[in-house]
């Protein structure tokens, strides 16, 4: 699998130098303790406990314990999609110097933010004995690096930008395929909703900062998409005004906004809605057998596309787990670590999980359907960071967004929402 990275990867690693000259330091390194008759436990902190998600973690999970017959895998997965609860709770064991033996962080900006803080140990030790440099690509690896020491293990790419859709319900109203544009996806949308079914499904706050990725990608094209995470970014321009336009529109025709991803998702899948747009972990859900996902057959219940605007762009995000300074079960999230850089591991989570294995050397045979496409577009996108899943922007920021986000729910006021974007740039892009 051959890769080309682009501007993101070039401002997030001007990212990584400024923290660099921050430093790391706080909390030192603890070994764990030794010892004990009983099954030692390692605590895995992630998200992933809905429907879909939970099953990735489930089979590489099995390939621990089958590798591991001394260590007890406890799972202290934390419920809400995007773990938008789990780091809230994640947050007050790191400054409670209590943390989880190994927990989930995205990729980019969201990790730099945890190297920052001085809660991680690094893992060149790890990179070194499993020779994990040639393994993982090396942009990826400078997005979980400072100053040449890396700091996670990731376990998959996931592409954010996704539209799923209802091949049925698009027949019915009289539309021919998966619109390209952002003005055929509003058209589409109109055509939905005038025979009565929900144009668009949306689920909780964090679903529409999911969505306002998309529509900020698809407006405005991957370079000034790219550009918007760059110190001085320009947040004002009219371009920006005009994607938070056709934003605004596209938001006028979601339906109830549902709990959480998965039951948004659904809604497509059992044809009440059209449209969804979420990141590829909603293939799992769709796709898993009904023990865990709701067993649906492709192109027929649910079909795909990259979302209105964004063809030839792989928004992505990458999933990784850490080594937390101070875990009280080191050995055992360093077993656990191994199990998520390993190949066995990688190819039994990322069929289930909806995402493409970080390692390269994955076996392609496994991605099928949805995911082999993936894999082609991998090779040969543009690459754009998520918003909302921590590659572009860092905790603080992404906070200030969904709080803006939040209010325009209920305001619909575009330049209150322009303006607050702007000002969050302004107080966090570095
Ligand atoms: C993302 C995460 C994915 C998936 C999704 C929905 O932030 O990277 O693995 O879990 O949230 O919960």
């Amino acid at each position: 699998m051959r890769r080309r990275w682009t501007a993101t990867v070039a401002i997030t690693l001007a990212s990584v130098l400024t923290l660099a000259a921050c430093g790391g330091g706080g909390k030192g390194a603890q070994p764990s303790s030794g010892g004990g008759d009983a099954k030692k436990q390692v605590e895995v902190f992630s998200w992933w406990t809905g429907p879909g998600e939970a099953d990735g973690l489930k089979a590489m999970r099995q390939i621990f314990e089958q590798k591991n017959p001394s260590y007890t895998f406890f799972d202290a997965a934390v419920a809400g999609g995007s773990g938008d609860k789990a780091k809230a709770l994640l947050q007050s064991k790191l400054q409670a110097d209590t943390p989880p033996d190994t927990f989930q962080g995205h990729a980019g900006a969201e990790l730099q933010g945890y190297i920052k803080a001085g809660d991680l140990e690094d893992l060149n030790f790890l990179y070194d004995e499993l020779k994990l440099r040639d393994v993982f690509p090396a942009q990826l690896v400078d997005q979980i690096s400072v100053q040449g020491k890396v700091y996670s293990v990731p376990v998959n790419i996931h592409r954010s930008n996704v539209l799923w859709f209802n091949p049925s319900v698009l027949k019915e109203a009289g539309i021919a395929g998966a619109p390209r544009t952002l003005e055929e996806f509003v058209a589409d949308l109109g055509k939905v909703k005038a025979k009565g079914k929900i144009p668009l499904s949306i689920g909780s706050e964090w679903t529409v900062t999911h969505l306002l990725e998309s529509v900020l990608l698809g407006s405005l094209g991957t370079d000034a998409y790219n550009a918007l995470f760059k110190p001085g970014a320009d947040w004002s321009s009219p371009q920006v005004t005009k994607a938070l336009e056709t934003f605004k529109t596209v938001m006028s025709y979601a339906g109830d906004p549902q709990d959480d991803w998965q039951p948004a998702a659904k809604q497509v899948a059992d044809g009440e809605a059209a449209f969804n747009i979420m990141g590829d972990w909603a293939y799992g859900y769709f796709h898993n057998p009904p023990d865990g996902g709701l067993g649906k057959t492709s192109k027929t219940d649910f079909d795909w596309a990259p979302s209105p605007g964004t063809e030839g762009t792989y928004l992505w995000l990458s999933d990784s787990f850490t080594l937390p300074k101070g875990a009280k079960n080191r050995d055992g999230a360093v077993a656990w670590l191994k199990v998520a850089a390993g190949k066995e591991g990688q190819d039994a989570f990322n069929p289930k999980k909806g995402s493409i294995p970080a390692r390269k050397d994955a076996d392609q045979s496994l991605y099928t359907d949805y995911l082999a496409d993936a894999l082609k577009d991998w090779s040969s996108d543009k690459l754009a960071g998520s918003i909302q899943h921590g590659v572009s922007v860092n905790q603080p920021w992404l906070a200030a967004i969904t709080e803006a986000v939040g209010l325009f729910i209920g305001s619909k006021d575009v330049a209150a929402l322009q303006k607050a974007l702007a000002d969050a740039a302004k107080a966090n892009a570095q």
